[in-house]
């Protein structure tokens, strides 16, 4: 396991989990790509490439005709004699900006390092992984780069980054510089993405590659609603159980691209990492550019495994801090109960109704700060509205204490509010382009954080909030993109790293405020979905799923999310009828099972609601209770896509297989609806499960193969809610948080 090299056929062979990967170094230049897919024993080669004149594929100089890097499958290809897509371009003093990189040297070494300033997988133990380091060299101008591959020795995981050293004597510009390049010697494949907008994230993608790229991308200053930051290329006849599968997510929250080039030959170059538009990297005589990760993932099982790797990597070894393993509180949250129009006397008669359901903890969202009544003002003045709340967030927050619950706070530090103290102080302090009008997105400007003086008055703005009272969360809200892109701090060849320093500076504020606020727990939001990436999970282990509360929707929402991020992650909430977004009227029932399908939160006013109501979210409360360490911590499987058609479901299992909990929705009635089956997965094919709702007794292996009847269900949006344990077995999950 790990990675080996033979002397003979410079073949390194980097064996992660059930899976190999194959570099092979050509004429002691060139890294090839020879294989990646399940698992062999050895390389002989069978696969070896082979080599031919190509008119129009030039040589290197000194190679015979038949060797051309535009047909060699590469590793880190670069932009000359290559005319596919190259991983990297790099501008010198000259003017030029041709390169060639050449292989020098390797080191494989135990464990994996940590990439400096920017979020990454991680390990505990120095045995889960071994990684590689392959030296590539630019004689003519002293550039290096230095391609890292970390293999996880117990599941199909390989992460690349890069380094870029520039060991020259004038400085250089890096124009791309991709985390990975993958090279495969076919094109007959499926290209899956998420794509969406605001309040609709994460909607499926899937079709087949043919000639030509085919590429995501944001180029908003985040990872965005827009497209996710991940690409997955699978056989076509891959489905959820079955197939091969390749995926790639991007440990990053900025500009990113992800592209897959099908070439004159059928061969498919993928390659993913930050987005070059509007980017360059001014690399002064000794410095180092760090690439961000990207987390590449195997599975000859399909959709399914390649999903539950991702989840398993994302819970254990990317989110970190006390919150990684512990079950997450049920909450409510005032946004959709009161909007701007609150007090603490109404804060209040929520948090008690609250109480009385099960609640544990109170959330205050947007307005509690500034002249903050609606969303023109205020963002950057972090002090109380004392109007709003005359004994300040201190007595508030004890209130909520004393009533028995947490205390949690919105903020949205990232941003500027033209009619704000510290505008009107710090005009400089936001992205803009000298001599430009500065273009509104809600109301509000973008803080550039490429300036160390705003890192840290953000820093200090949101520590001293979190000090001056008991609170023991934080929704980190981010809602609008960038425009006229540009620091008044940075001279002018730095200009074009304003995207990737802010990124960069947001890592920094994030690193130092979750550092030394250990206790609080982070969810991260943008306006919804619109940064639900694997870079902010790193610091936040929850995140916002979306401002779309509507149950149907979040069918899809949540579906698609789940192709890479864990139910842990997603927030889920219970809203009024009709929604507020799509003015759907959907029953309490269906609501309840949607949201406790992630972290279960409510977020209406309570006081509205009737004593039927009432007692009907209690009971979700409490049932959530019993289950959540089964939603939250246990096996995740999509049984039926809302994307297929009129029904989804999924399901939970428990770690140690002894109960499951199964979801099932269809959304529109239908006249002579066919009679269903949903077959389970997952469970212990030996064992006997009981369903605890009607006491009857089944199988594992039956659930599974022979599966479950789905009863008659009357009218629109129905969904039905099955949990099966191991008969006599009593779990004890009720842990408080
Ligand atoms: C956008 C968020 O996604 C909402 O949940 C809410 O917090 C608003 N911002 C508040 O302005």
């Amino acid at each position: 396991m790990g990675v080996s090299y033979c002397p003979k056929r410079k073949i390194f062979h980097l064996q992660a989990g059930e899976m190999s990967y194959v570099i092979k170094i050509y004429h002691q230049a060139y890294l090839s790509h020879l294989y990646w897919g399940k698992r062999i024993k050895d390389v002989n080669e069978s696969n070896q490439l082979q080599f031919k004149y190509r008119l129009f594929s030039p040589q290197p100089e000194g190679f015979d005709r038949t060797f051309s890097l535009d047909t060699l499958p590469q590793e880190y290809p670069a932009n000359n004699t290559d005319f596919r897509t190259p991983a990297y371009q790099v501008q010198f003093s000259d003017g030029s900006a041709v390169t060639d990189l050449k292989y020098k040297h390797f080191h494989i070494y135990k464990g994996k390092r940590k990439l400096t300033g920017l979020p990454a997988t991680y390990i505990e133990e120095e045995e889960e992984a071994t990684s590689i380091d392959f030296t590539l060299m630019d004689n003519q101008t002293g550039l290096q780069a230095i391609l890292t591959y970390s293999t996880y020795e117990q599941s199909n995981v390989i992460t690349r980054s890069v380094r870029f050293i520039n060991h020259g004597d004038n400085p250089v510009s890096i124009l791309k510089a991709m985390s990975a390049s993958v090279d495969f010697r076919e094109s007959e494949f499926d290209l899956l993405t998420l794509y969406g907008a605001h309040a609709n994230e994460c909607n499926l993608s899937r079709k087949r590659l043919t000639a030509g790229s085919h590429l995501i991308e944001s180029r908003r200053g985040a990872s965005s609603h827009q497209h996710n930051p991940f690409m997955c290329l699978a056989k076509p006849d891959t489905n959820e159980e079955y197939g091969e599968v390749y995926g790639f997510s991007l440990v990053y929250s900025g500009n990113f691209i992800a592209q897959a080039e099908v070439d004159q030959y059928e061969t498919t170059r993928l390659s993913i990492g930050i987005n070059p538009f509007n980017f360059s990297w001014h690399l002064g005589s000794g410095e180092i550019f760090q690439t961000p990760e990207v987390v590449m993932v195997y599975s000859y099982k399909g959709f399914s495994d390649m999903s539950r790797t991702y989840h398993e990597l994302y819970r254990f070894r990317l989110a970190r801090g006390q919150y990684r393993d512990c079950l997450r509180p049920v909450l409510l949250n005032n946004w959709e109960a009161t909007y701007f129009k609150f007090n603490s006397d109404k804060l209040l008669l929520l948090a008690q109704e609250g109480k009385d359901l099960g609640i544990e903890l109170f959330v205050l969202d947007d307005g509690w700060f500034g002249k903050r009544n609606n969303t023109k003002t205020s963002l950057g003045d972090w002090s109380v509205n004392k109007q709003k709340l005359p004994g300040g967030l201190k007595k508030l927050a004890e209130q909520i204490n004393r009533l028995g619950m947490n205390f949690g706070l919105w903020f949205e530090p990232e941003m500027v509010s033209m009619e704000s103290d510290l505008y009107r102080n710090h005009p400089d302090w936001c992205i803009q382009v000298p001599n430009r009008p500065k273009s509104l997105g809600r109301h509000q400007l973008v803080l550039d954080l490429t300036r160390v003086e705003v890192c840290e008055y953000i820093i200090e703005s949101v520590s001293n909030v979190l000090l001056s009272a008991p609170i023991s969360y934080v929704k980190w809200d981010m809602n609008r993109h960038m425009t006229e892109v540009g620091s008044l701090a940075l001279p002018l060849e730095r200009q074009r790293e304003t995207g990737h320093r802010y990124i960069l500076g947001l890592y920094y504020i994030l690193e130092v405020l979750t550092t030394r606020h250990p206790t609080v727990l982070f969810e991260s939001c943008s306006g919804g979905g619109g940064r639900y990436d694997p870079g902010m999970l790193f610091y936040m282990p929850q995140v916002w799923t979306s401002d779309n509360t509507d149950a149907i929707s979040r069918l899809k929402i949540q579906h698609g999310t789940s192709l890479v991020y864990p139910p842990v992650t997603m927030g889920a909430h219970v809203s009024a009828s009709p929604n507020h977004q799509v003015h759907r009227h959907t029953s309490l029932n269906m609501r309840g099972h949607v949201a406790m399908s992630g972290n279960l939160g409510y977020e209406l006013d309570f006081s509205k609601l009737s004593q039927l109501e009432k007692k009907m979210i209690k009971d979700q409360i409490s049932l959530y209770k019993e289950i959540r360490s089964i939603i939250q911590f246990g096996t995740y499987y999509r049984l039926l896509s809302p994307f297929a058609g009129n029904q989804a479901a999924w399901q939970f299992v428990s770690q140690d297989l002894s109960e499951t909990v199964v979801m099932y929705f269809r959304m529109m009635a239908q006249s002579a609806e066919p009679f269903r089956i949903l077959r389970l997965r997952g469970l212990n094919p030996e064992k006997e499960y009981l369903d605890k709702h009607t006491s009857l007794i089944y199988g594992g292996d039956e659930l599974m193969y022979a599966g479950l009847s789905i009863p008659e269900m009357k009218g629109d949006y129905c969904s039905m809610f099955w949990r099966l344990a191991f008969e006599g077995y009593e779990k004890i999950n009720n842990i408080e948080f």
